[in-house]
């Protein structure tokens, strides 16, 4: 029986990010900058959720409304035979949606796998189609053609409606999007531009990077006229935008200019089983503990309706209020996948 489970700003719970490794073979500068990770020690394999541990979790947030997955990473490719953790989760009550966010290198080989096993649409990390700026973007590590060929792949694998995820920053790849427009309008996937967040604490966030949706609009509308959309579902992140040639559309996602807190209905599982209801928490609630000493279904159901009908998270609506950000403590975006 499904339980109606609302935090205490009346917000649903119905989308479940699921990391599953918390390592990657980029080092994008904006997530995880070379600099700091050098000698960092990733979670070891006995530390990270194994796929029984997950599915089991995935089958409690269903109970609770969830109706959405998507899997994250780090980079969740890296982590082995990732089909089969997608097959479970696809014959899971209630889920109708499962969606993959990855940088595309190790896609082209795994699509078709992927989709067989259930999986619904994937969303690409681009930042660029400039292979030097890409590159760069991926602290030195991403072949763009690689990365075209992973999205080709999944086109044909049946995965969409394919979406680019593009984090913009000034003076970084700002002037690269009319071009990333003109290699994608009207191939059916959707790009959608994001503003850079101050996530974590160690990718060097300054506000002058930021490169409002308002002023990419504008810029993008000297070259293609657009049109608003409507929301396709409730507490969507991206404000839709439709070219008026008909070309398809272009999202914009504004967690700093415009945060959308007031609907947001998204729960992050981090690799190490933890439980955070806010992208800039400081602190999640273990899961993986009571799951190894034996907590059953009903048990976890439970712990899980605590956490959320406690839940005030709304960190973006008081970014200003919040002072002293590098002091705080705050889990990092690949920890939890975005
Ligand atoms: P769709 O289901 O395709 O609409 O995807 P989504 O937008 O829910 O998820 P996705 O991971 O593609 O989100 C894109 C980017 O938006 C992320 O990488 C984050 O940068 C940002 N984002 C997503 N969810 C949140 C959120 O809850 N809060 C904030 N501040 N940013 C978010
Ligand atoms: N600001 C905005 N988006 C970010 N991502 C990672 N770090 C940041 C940041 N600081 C995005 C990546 C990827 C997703 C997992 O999160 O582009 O699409
Ligand atoms: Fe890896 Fe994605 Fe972070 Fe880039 S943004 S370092 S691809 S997890
Ligand atoms: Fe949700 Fe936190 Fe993002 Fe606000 S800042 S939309 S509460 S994850």
């Amino acid at each position: 029986a499904q339980v109606i489970l609302a935090d205490t700003l009346n917000r649903p719970l119905r989308d479940l990010r699921i990391s599953v490794i918390d390592t990657c073979n980029f080092r994008c500068p904006y997530c995880m900058p070379e600099s700091e990770y050098a000698d960092y020690s990733f979670l070891r394999c006995e530390e990270r959720l194994s796929y029984d541990e997950i599915e089991r979790l995935a089958r409690v947030f269903a109970r609770l409304g969830v109706n959405k997955l998507r899997l994250t990473g780090g980079e969740p490719l890296l982590r082995k035979r990732l089909h089969e953790l997608v097959s479970r989760l696809s014959a899971i009550d209630g889920i109708e949606d499962i969606a993959l966010t990855t940088n595309a290198m190790l896609l082209a080989p795994q699509a078709e796998d992927l989709a067989r096993a259930g999986l619904g649409r994937v969303t690409v990390s681009l930042d660029s189609v400039d292979p030097d700026v890409f590159r760069a973007m991926s602290g030195g590590r991403g072949d763009l053609d690689r990365v075209l060929a992973g999205i080709e792949a999944a086109r044909a694998a049946g995965l969409a409606p394919i979406k680019l995820n593009v984090v913009v920053q000034r003076g970084i790849n700002d002037d690269g999007v009319v071009a990333l427009l003109e290699r994608f309008r009207g191939t059916g996937t959707i790009v959608r531009f994001i503003e850079f967040m101050d996530v974590g604490t160690r990718n060097a966030w300054n506000r002058e990077q930021v490169v409002s949706s308002a002023e990419l609009r504008e810029r993008i509308a000297r070259h293609w006229p657009l049109r608003a959309l409507d929301e396709s579902y409730r507490g969507e992140t991206a404000e839709r935008y439709a070219f008026t040639d008909g070309a398809g559309e272009v999202g914009f996602i504004s967690s700093v200019s415009q945060p959308f807190c007031g609907d947001c209905t998204r729960a992050r599982l981090s690799t190490d089983g933890q439980l955070f209801t806010c992208l800039f928490a400081s602190q999640g609630t273990d899961l993986r503990g009571p799951l190894r000493d034996g907590a059953g279904e009903d048990e976890l159901l439970e712990l899980v309706t605590r956490i959320w009908r406690g839940r005030s998270d709304r960190y973006s609506e008081v970014r200003a209020e919040v002072d002293g950000r590098r002091a705080r403590k705050r889990i990092e975006m690949y920890q939890i996948g975005g």
